[in-house]
């Protein structure tokens, strides 16, 4: 099949290349550019696993083509932590215990960003809102929620300084 010309920005690096018009964001996350911190779970867009954010929203990266993608901004869970420190909702996450097999972490953090990006000090439903999507074999969801809450505090903090 023909390959189709992309360039995007993953994490801060532009990448160019070329993909095969039928391949998932996801494959190209994974596969192509070896960012496996992204899971694949049901493939379906009803999981919450694939989760990244596109142009600063959480998408799910099963049910969209990379060709989709062109020219757009993709941050992955491997882009959230600085050189040196945590992201913040990374940090939580550990502090709270809110990690258990970790399979739905990746995107629960990328959309923990994303939520606390838009409402720096959400309530709990808009916790429960955003994450509501992402499903939990371990049912961790309390200890997200009030993680997410801890790192919204961090990050007021932060602006603060
Ligand atoms: S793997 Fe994409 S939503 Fe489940
Ligand atoms: S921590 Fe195991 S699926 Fe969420």
């Amino acid at each position: 099949m023909r390959k189709v010309r992309v360039c995007m920005q993953v994490n801060g690096l532009r990448i160019e290349t070329e993909v095969d018009p039928a391949q998932t964001l996801l494959q190209f996350i994974r596969e192509d550019l070896g960012l496996t911190g992204t899971k694949s779970g049901c493939e379906n867009g009803e999981c919450g696993a694939c989760t990244v954010l596109m142009d600063g929203k959480p998408v799910r990266s099963c049910i969209i083509l990379a060709v989709e993608a062109d020219e757009a901004e993709i941050i992955t869970v491997e882009g959230l932590a600085g050189e040196e420190k945590l992201h913040p909702v990374q940090q939580a996450f550990i502090d709270h215990s809110a990690v258990q097999c970790g399979f739905c972490i990746p995107g629960v953090l990328v959309a923990s960003k994303a939520l606390l990006d838009r409402h720096p000090d959400p309530t709990e439903e808009d916790i429960l809102e955003a994450l509501g999507g992402h499903l939990c074999r371990c049912g961790g969801y309390k200890a997200m929620s009030e993680a997410v809450k801890t790192a919204a505090g961090a990050m007021a903090e932060q602006v603060k300084l």
